[in-house]
């Protein structure tokens, strides 16, 4: 079995690392020379724990290849995923452009025995489309949909132990390449799930933004439990333990961001309205995701008695999750400018040492561990949770700060360990006691 993966994005990549890993050969084409070349090398363009060790390791198999000619390896494939992104346009549509481009590409090259297979992101109707405009072109080529539901940072675990693998097909043909490439997945009774291509192509958006509304909707209880004394981390623990809730994405914080969520759910209410269909709760998530970050910024103020001009500000974190240096859409971008509109003096320490976050904050120093970003910092603001953070040794942090001020908008430690440590604790859907800075204690 011969795979041509297009695009070499974080869903094209680690799709083509983890179907060489099973055992077939791969080709990964992208049209950046420079990125192929990178690939080539061994050298991984995107930071996802685990991906260097397995793409190396099947590239010495020579399993595993890297291309910018589409044409030769399209030529000889089995089977052709299409793996570009679809961003958001300015009005929140989902921009199909890559798609077309790339389907244009290897149409006069495809093999008519080949199945081609969208797993990019795209609205209803999409893979459909691309059939027409294959048949347009004189190519009957067998069209499938197979969305991809990976989490950057878990992404090689997410893709080798699935939840489910969700084909949208309309053909034997399809049915039995796509079979035959997610067999090895059957050993971990993984359910394989085969419906219709507009069915399949929803249940990617259904997911993305039922999730988005389930952060969304932890968060409003979070600004409940603000006013009226309750634990937004106990409420989540009560709620998860139900099984029709189920206890994932229930952490309060700055809002969802990211490169996938916020243009999912803008994709969504936009195809949705183009075929008159409102969808309220989708939009209010939007909103109340958007609006979310000035609330945080509003946290901080209130924290920092409404002034922060001349404050030494030490930022833990700011990409949009953990174990990724990906900086879209990151609630930090908007937070952090916001505090140096204000006048506020930012350091900012990452563990993933994120170049992107450079090139956003670029008149912000940064740090190369998080102990000395907070050397005679006014206040330490964690952003983002990564596992490092969970572990500080806040005695010793509290002899560098200027003032014993945590803010977390992660929720990464219990009220009563970091009060204990000399420091204020100011978090998400907590009670706030600004405690006197208390210099003297040491772990
Ligand atoms: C998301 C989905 O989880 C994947 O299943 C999907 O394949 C992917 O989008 C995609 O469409 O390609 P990802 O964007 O990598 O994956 O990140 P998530 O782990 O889902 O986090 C999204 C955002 O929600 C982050 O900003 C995260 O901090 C936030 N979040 C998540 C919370 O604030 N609380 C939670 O409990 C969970």
């Amino acid at each position: 079995m011969k795979i041509t993966v297009i695009g070499t994005g974080y869903v094209g990549l680690v799709s083509g690392v983890c179907f060489a890993e099973f055992g077939f050969n791969v080709v990964c084409v992208d049209n950046n020379a420079a990125k192929i070349a990178e690939l080539q090398n061994g050298d991984v363009p995107i930071y996802e724990p685990g991906l260097d060790k397995l793409m190396l390791k099947n590239s010495r198999a020579g399993r595993l290849t890297f291309s910018v000619d589409a044409k030769e390896s399209v030529k000889k494939a089995d089977i052709v995923f299409i793996a570009v992104g679809t961003p958001s346009k300015p009005d929140g549509s989902a921009d199909l452009s890559y798609v077309y481009k790339s389907v244009d590409e290897i149409s006069s090259f495809i093999n008519e025995e080949a199945v081609l297979v969208i797993k990019s992101t795209v609205p209803v109707g999409t893979t459909r489309s691309v059939k027409r405009f294959l048949l347009d072109k004189g190519v009957n080529v067998d069209v499938a949909f197979n969305p991809e539901f990976l989490k950057e940072g878990a992404a090689v675990e997410d893709f080798m132990h699935p939840d489910r693998v969700i084909l949208g097909i309309e053909s034997k043909k399809a049915k039995k390449i796509l079979s035959h490439v997610y067999r090895p997945l059957y050993v971990f009774n993984t359910p394989i799930v085969f419906t219709d291509l507009e069915t399949a192509e929803l249940s990617k958006y259904a997911s993305n933004a039922f999730l988005a509304m389930k952060v969304t909707f932890i968060n409003e209880m979070a600004n409940l439990c603000e006013s009226c004394g309750a634990d937004v981390n106990e409420v989540a623990i009560a709620m998860g333990l139900d099984k029709r809730i189920g206890d994932k994405f229930l952490q309060a914080g700055p809002g969802y961001g990211g490169s996938c969520f916020p243009k999912d759910t803008s994709a969504l209410v936009d195809f949705a309205d183009k075929l008159g269909v409102d969808l309220p709760l989708t939009k209010e998530t939007i909103k109340s995701n958007n609006r979310r970050r000035m609330k945080m910024v509003e946290k901080i103020l209130l924290a920092c008695d409404n002034d922060v001009k001349g404050k030494n500000i030490s930022i833990l974190g700011v990409t949009f999750k953990a174990n990724t240096d990906d900086m879209r859409d990151s609630p930090s971008i908007d937070i952090v400018n916001s505090l140096i509109e204000r006048g506020a003096n930012i350091k900012i320490y990452d563990p993933s040492f994120s170049d992107q976050a450079r090139r956003i904050f670029d008149k912000v120093e940064f740090s190369a561990n998080a102990y000395d970003n907070c050397n005679g910092a006014d206040v330490v603001i964690i952003l983002t949770d990564w596992s490092e953070f969970r572990a500080l040794n806040l005695g010793e942090l509290n002899g560098r700060v200027k003032n014993s001020l945590l803010i977390d908008l992660r929720n990464i430690y219990t009220l009563s360990e970091v009060n204990a440590s000399g420091f204020s604790y100011c978090s998400v859907g907590r009670t706030f006691k600004k405690l006197e800075s208390r210099k003297d204690v040491r772990e």
